[in-house]
């Protein structure tokens, strides 16, 4: 049985790209795979009041069961209302491969899919992204494709080099595809490890820098197709604060290195309308989680060490849509 979007309270992106295209900010797009990262991304843009769009992997939804997490999806849209909170909610499939995945998710509720057809050939990409616009907008789901590839993990996929976007393309895949927003690939990638150290320079504090993200191309897309809707991937911080807890708490993050909040709050301003945390949320939730195991060894009430590190989660969401993003205060 196929259920609406509609019905469950989630909305598609149109709107929320169209005021952050006007605005000048970008709406965060938040992975969760769990109950207390879902509290987390509810409670921190509902209290900043910020639009946000929540995100699944298919690692996420085998993780943790497509039916459950859509549920928890839906309790979130609930919940949101029993704070009073009145952010509109997106339900997206984050890196969806296969036309079918995309079905499903549509079929179950999703108001926004991925459908990443990076690792294809340009022609492969086109006819499979535009196959999954024409099924997604006759119920009024919007699209993400991607052209370009980000170097990193994408699900089982390892990219080892970047490829970046090639400005001549994005004008025939847009309007070849139909597709409402495009990800795009200039510099960023996925996960805590995003440059290798001989690629960075080391400033006065001894932190890695990573060399600066291409926005030369960024500004070369926007020529192309003004006014549409621009996505970053792999847009984690890997804020340095996480990194010197987990390893202060016996773990081992060496050279870890993000995308300077900087350069991020540049793109916000930009053409980017959507911007994709994942690592910033899981090396939160992994510092608290060892800070209270280190420092209280006796302790194994889950609530305790889940609670102040959904806690920690929602304060770094706060401060990331207010202070990077921009989209604070927008609902
Ligand atoms: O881009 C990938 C996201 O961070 C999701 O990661 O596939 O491990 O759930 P995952
Ligand atoms: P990060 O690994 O930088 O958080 O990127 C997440 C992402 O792009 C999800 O699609
Ligand atoms: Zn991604």
């Amino acid at each position: 049985m196929s259920i609406s979007y509609k019905e469950l309270g989630f909305v598609n992106t149109n709107e929320m790209f169209k005021k952050a295209m006007e605005g000048k900010y970008a709406v965060p797009a938040y992975n969760f795979n769990n109950m207390e990262q879902l509290q987390a991304i509810i409670k921190g843009c509902g209290e900043s009041k910020s639009p946000v769009i929540l995100q699944v992997s298919s690692g996420a939804r085998n993780y943790a069961n497509p039916t459950l997490l859509r549920n928890l999806g839906k309790g979130a849209v609930e919940m949101a209302g029993d704070f009073g909170y009145t952010v509109p909610i997106a339900l997206h499939l984050d890196h969806g491969d296969t036309y079918e995945l995309c079905v499903s998710c549509i079929e179950s509720g999703f108001s926004s899919v991925m459908i990443d057809g990076s690792h294809h050939s340009y022609d492969e990409n086109v006819q499979l992204t535009k196959k999954v616009v024409d099924y997604a907008h006759k119920y009024d789901v919007t699209v993400e494709g991607e052209l370009g590839v980000l170097a990193g993990i994408e699900d089982d996929v390892v990219a080892a080099e970047s490829t970046y976007t090639q400005p001549a393309e994005v004008e025939d895949f847009v309007s070849k595809t139909g597709v409402d927003s495009l990800a795009i690939s200039i510099g960023t990638s996925h996960g805590a490890f995003k440059f290798k150290p001989e690629d960075c320079t080391l400033n006065e504090d001894g932190i890695l820098v990573p060399p600066p993200l291409r926005f030369d191309i960024l500004e070369e897309i926007e020529k192309k197709i003004p006014g549409f809707p621009i996505v970053l991937h792999g847009a984690s911080s890997v804020l340095p604060k996480y990194v010197a807890i987990i390893n202060e708490n016996g773990g081992s993050l060496e050279a870890a290195v993000g995308i300077p909040e900087k350069q991020l709050r540049q793109a916000a301003q930009s053409a980017v309308c959507k911007i994709n945390i994942d690592s910033d949320g899981r090396l939160v939730l992994t510092a608290m989680i060892r800070k209270v195991f280190n420092e209280k060894p006796d302790e194994f009430d889950p609530r305790k060490y889940l609670g102040p590190a959904r806690d920690e989660l929602t304060s770094m969401i706060i401060n990331k849509n207010t202070n990077v993003l921009g989209s604070s205060g927008k609902y």
